[in-house]
């Protein structure tokens, strides 16, 4: 038996044999079986033969595993020295990239991302932030209409809304997305992202949003970023404030923000009189543009794979 093991010559032949010896009826089984009519000593020879064959199988099964590697390993070897054909690999798109980068040095501040519809109702995107129906603001957006009287998102100031409304104070919340105005030349698309900052909590004030800014855009441009800050107006801040932000030695118009219009928290539910804050929103699409050294922000969005590459994404 022990030669019939060693002499074997596949792994099946090797099943097979130990189907015969240790299967339900194989003869190993049998004697196990029939321990109980045995004398100690010849229950010692059995134990001790039913443990060889055992290694033996095993001993046989490993040789023959790797007998059968070897010979697969000499017959499939790879020639690594062979030209492969190119392959396009695919990459994140630079916005999302970008996006990704400022989101996270957001949250490093401890604000929290929020999300919001594209198709806004008139409360979120226009009432509550203070301006009610026939308020001339309005007009600055040339806003997409839906036939029952949603809008599509014309400024994501609607996420602050929803924030305050979702999480009360305090809060510190960061958003980008999708805008939406009917205006189309290389510099506007009738669809373009913004970021939406806003920070409420006692004894916020303005140098809080400067500051707040300043490590935003110092950390994501990955130099100290000289801004300069211009009286503004709009119905949701008060003051209200547009930052200009030093690029080579040009200033560059870069956002709006200000302190939130006490009009707004009490729309939200919060009191004036505890709470203060401030709020920000820029077009995300020309700073994405300004830290890849694009000049067409359509490039963003024609898809072209060719630009892709040869920009060096
Ligand atoms: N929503 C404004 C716009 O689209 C930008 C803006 C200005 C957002 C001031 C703000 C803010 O949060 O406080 O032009």
């Amino acid at each position: 038996m022990k030669d019939k093991i060693k002499n074997i010559g596949s792994l099946e032949d090797l099943q097979a044999l130990y189907t015969e010896i240790f299967g339900k009826n194989g003869t190993m089984t049998q004697k196990l079986k029939n321990m109980a009519n045995l004398t100690n000593e010849e229950r010692t020879v059995i134990n001790a033969e039913n443990a060889e064959l055992r290694q033996l199988f095993k001993d046989k099964q490993n040789e023959l595993e790797l007998a059968a590697l070897n010979a697969k390993l000499a017959t499939e070897k790879i020639d690594v020295t062979l030209d492969v054909e190119p392959k396009n690999r695919g990459t994140i798109h630079p916005l999302t990239q970008a996006l990704k980068e400022i989101s996270s040095i957001a949250q490093s501040l401890g604000y929290t991302l929020m999300t919001g519809p594209e198709i806004e109702d008139d409360w979120h995107n226009f009432t509550a932030l203070n301006t009610p129906e026939y308020h001339p603001a309005r007009d600055m957006q040339d806003t997409f209409f839906l036939e029952n009287g949603n809008v599509m998102r014309t400024q994501t100031s609607a996420v602050q809304i929803r924030a305050m409304e979702k999480y009360g104070t305090p809060i510190k919340m960061f958003f980008i997305g999708p805008t939406y105005r009917k205006e189309m030349n290389a510099t506007h698309t009738p669809m373009f992202h913004q970021i939406e900052g806003l920070c409420v909590d006692k004894n916020v004030t303005i140098a809080d949003l400067l500051g707040t800014l300043r490590t935003i855009l110092s950390k994501f441009f990955e130099k100290d970023i000289e801004m300069r800050v211009r009286p503004s107006y709009f119905p949701f801040t008060e003051p209200s404030v547009e930052i200009d932000m030093k690029w080579g030695d040009k200033w560059l118009e870069l956002l709006g923000g200000g302190i939130v219009h006490p009009n707004v928290l009490r729309n939200c539910g919060i009191d004036p009189e505890q709470y203060q804050g401030f709020a920000f929103g820029l077009g995300w699409d020309r700073l994405a543009m300004l830290k890849y050294g694009l000049n067409d922000l359509r490039a963003f969005y024609d898809g072209d794979i060719r630009w892709l590459k040869n920009s060096g994404f």
